[in-house]
């Protein structure tokens, strides 16, 4: 299982060991922008976000949970992310051409939903997106509960994809941990987002490594 730590749940005020000890156990690292509109939360901007840049050995994932995705999709690329999602409640019937733009900045495209989005807004993009975000809590804050309905969302969206013969990956994301990581991997999930349950823990890069085993 590959497995994207968010950030959200890091030391902010030691965040270079958070990064190393990413660097040396995580596959991806996952970045939450929230913007206050979107989502009820701020977390963080462009000056930590600028502050990452080079420093992580893996892949970043920007998540972003803002109004208007589009207008920060050539920022993220400058300041080194590999992976960006937008959620599809902010595509505003231009889901395509966003995903058309993330490519030609040479990012990995990836499309968000909430809980309670159905799955099928995302069939028309099953060819087109790298990956899909399943939100498994309300998107905004970290250490919430995971919505068990999650699962059957993943493996329906799982099925879809394969049926189809793409290849896009779905991420899940909240409330992720080791009671419901081996649910989520024989749902058909490919990358676990973890915050909470990855840096509460009293030995993070474990909890990683447990998580990947799954
Ligand atoms: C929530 C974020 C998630 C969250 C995950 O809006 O998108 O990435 O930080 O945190 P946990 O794993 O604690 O639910
Ligand atoms: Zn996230």
């Amino acid at each position: 299982m590959t497995v994207a730590p968010s950030l959200l749940s890091a030391d902010f005020l030691n965040l270079s060991k958070d990064v190393a000890m990413l660097n040396a156990n995580a596959d991806i690292a996952h970045l939450d922008i929230m913007d206050g509109v979107f989502v009820p939360n701020i977390s963080f901007g462009f000056s930590v976000v600028d502050a990452l840049k080079g420093k992580f050995d893996i892949p970043v994932d920007a998540h972003l949970m803002v109004v208007h995705p589009e207008r920060w999709f050539e920022r993220f690329a400058n300041a080194g992310v590999k992976m960006l999602s937008f959620h599809w409640e902010e595509s505003r019937g231009r889901t395509s051409e966003f995903i058309d733009r993330l490519h030609s900045l040479g990012l990995k495209a990836g499309i968000a939903i909430n809980p309670d989005i159905p799955v099928s807004r995302l069939y028309p993009y099953l060819g087109k997106a790298d990956y899909f975000l399943i939100m498994s809590v309300f998107a905004g804050f970290g250490g919430q509960s995971f919505i068990p309905g999650s699962l059957d969302r993943v493996s329906a969206l799982k099925r879809k994809i394969e049926a189809g013969g793409f290849r896009a990956a779905i991420e899940v994301d909240g409330g992720v941990n080791l009671s419901n990581a081996a649910d989520l991997a024989r749902a058909g999930a490919d990358i676990l987002v973890a915050g909470s349950a990855v840096f509460n823990a009293g030995d993070p890069a474990s909890v990683i490594r447990k998580l990947q085993a799954v």
